[in-house]
């Protein structure tokens, strides 16, 4: 049994990070034969590849995926910690599980995730949720083939949550959601603390994966046909700070868009780590989307500054500009946090004021959210309920209006879009995203799932279009 440690997850130690290989343990193979499994997942890109990861390794052992999870044999929950309401419907949708298990005692019952590397989170289902058969992190995600033939072999409670990250493990197995586009991981963790986030006790350090198992992955994916990456980190462009001397996040998107393929994206930029040569590569490769994600958090530099962001309003502004100005065609959604502690309404509306300067394509927005174990969970906090959530609602009627400003741009355009399959709101409509990440709906058939083509917008919503291929 580990239990994770709040401690523990703080320290950023100087011990060299090892690289193993994955294997799968043959005696497992049939571990799950004529069994089934059903995984839920919240949160972030990250936990969305970590479950395709999870569902590979689920099936190298024979179990079959199933969306009923009435009928499941394993029911799995990837869990986020990000805020206080990624908990809740965590243990809301628990009572849904508790009750499959009373009718079903042989069901196995598993949760992972960013929530259980907490650890009054991990106690609490350890304490409370007796019932609950396995429990591991995001540190130990390629142990579980192991940890659930222990659970069966030896009919005891598992729980592996280790607060301290491990080895980077290469040669992951993904059953990949597309096709057509794939996350690919480039680095694990974060190091920058932000007051307010709990990602750096999650996710531990920040690990650069090495550029040459990157780079063979993206071959791999394109000999498969795939169509777009998007490489994967809290803080990409902080890529390579902890393992070369050398060869950074602008050296990277050079030698991903040198493997030719077609579209190569990339998720978060932290904008501090955002430097000239990036975006002069970002120009040069057509095939690097002009799309860029820039979170903001708050246009306050007395707020920034609470929150260790590492950069002033001017300084995001100038970086914006920049971009703007070498790429005038490119996108650039950012996320924002209101009710930071302490945030006036002075802070608030310089916030507003680099919205109404940026007028983002779209933007997250979120109220602050105390973290345990946070610096900012912390801080006084004397901004009401109320007051958050009307600062929410301006603000959210602001970018609205930006979005749908931005998409006006489109309209009668021809844009190249990566049709994805149909729309999950209309069946007789495909659906895809065009270069900048605009999600557009066309009428269309089969035949170009999985291309890209050109489309006329003929309509522009605040969070979608429609066009037609031409
Ligand atoms: N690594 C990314 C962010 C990952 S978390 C970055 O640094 O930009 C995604 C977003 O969730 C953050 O950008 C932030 O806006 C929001 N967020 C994180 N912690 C939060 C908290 N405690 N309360 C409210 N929002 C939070
Ligand atoms: Fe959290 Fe900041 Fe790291 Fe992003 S950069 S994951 S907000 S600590
Ligand atoms: Fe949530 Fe963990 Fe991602 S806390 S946002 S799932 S890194």
């Amino acid at each position: 049994m580990h239990i994770p440690s709040l401690k523990e997850a703080k320290v950023r130690s100087k011990k060299l990070v090892n690289i193993s290989e994955y294997i799968l343990n043959q005696n497992l193979k049939e571990l799950g034969l004529g069994k089934k499994y059903y995984i839920r997942t919240y949160g972030c890109q990250m936990n969305e590849h970590d479950s395709e990861n999870i569902k590979a390794l689920l099936e190298s052992m024979s179990f079959k995926e199933t969306d009923e999870m009435e009928k499941a044999d394993i029911v799995l929950l990837n869990t986020c910690a990000i805020r206080e309401n990624a908990h809740n419907k965590v243990f809301g949708f628990l009572g849904r599980v508790k009750h499959l298990k009373d009718e079903n005692p042989n069901l196995i019952t598993c949760i992972c995730g960013c929530m259980v590397q907490e650890e009054s989170v991990a106690l609490e289902i350890m304490n409370k949720y007796k019932w609950v058969d396995i429990v591991f992190g995001t540190h130990n995600i390629h142990e579980l083939p192991d940890i659930l033939n222990r659970l069966i072999k030896k009919q005891e409670r598992q729980i592996e949550v280790y607060s301290i990250e491990g080895d980077i493990v290469e040669k992951n197995p993904y059953k990949r959601d597309s096709q057509y586009k794939a996350w690919v991981n480039i680095m694990y963790g974060c190091d920058k603390f932000c007051t307010y986030c709990i990602v750096p006790y999650t996710r531990g350090k920040q690990r650069s994966r090495k550029k040459e198992y990157i780079l063979n992955e993206i071959k791999e994916l394109m000999k498969d046909g795939y169509k777009e990456v998007t490489l994967l980190g809290q803080n990409v462009n902080a890529y390579g700070k902890d393992l070369y001397d050398d060869y950074d996040m602008s050296n990277l998107l050079e030698d991903t868009a040198l493997t030719g393929i077609e579209r190569v994206r990339f998720v978060t930029s932290h904008p501090w780590d955002f430097n000239d040569k990036m975006i002069s590569i970002i120009k040069k490769y057509p095939n690097i989307m002009p799309y860029i994600h820039l979170p903001l958090q708050s246009g306050s530099d007395r707020i920034l500054k609470l929150m260790g962001r590492r950069y002033t309003k001017e300084e995001y502004l100038k970086l914006f500009n920049k971009l703007k100005e070498a790429l005038p065609y490119s996108s650039i959604t950012t996320d924002i946090i209101v009710g930071f502690p302490g945030e006036t309404e002075k802070d608030f509306n310089d916030t507003l004021d680099v919205v109404n300067t940026c007028k983002f394509d779209s933007a997250f927005t979120f109220i602050f959210s105390p973290r345990e174990g946070t610096p900012a969970s912390k801080m006084e906090d004397n901004v009401t309920k109320e007051e958050k959530e009307a600062r929410l609602e301006t603000l959210n009627q602001l970018v609205n209006k930006y979005s749908k400003q931005a998409n006006m741009n489109y309209l009668n355009k021809v844009v190249p879009v990566l049709i994805e399959g149909y729309s999950d709101k209309d069946d007789n409509k495909l659906m895809g995203y065009t270069d900048t990440m605009k999600l557009v709906n066309v009428k269309g058939d089969e035949s170009s799932i999985g291309k890209i083509v050109n489309v006329k917008i003929t309509d522009v919503k605040t969070w979608s279009m429609d066009g037609e291929i031409i």
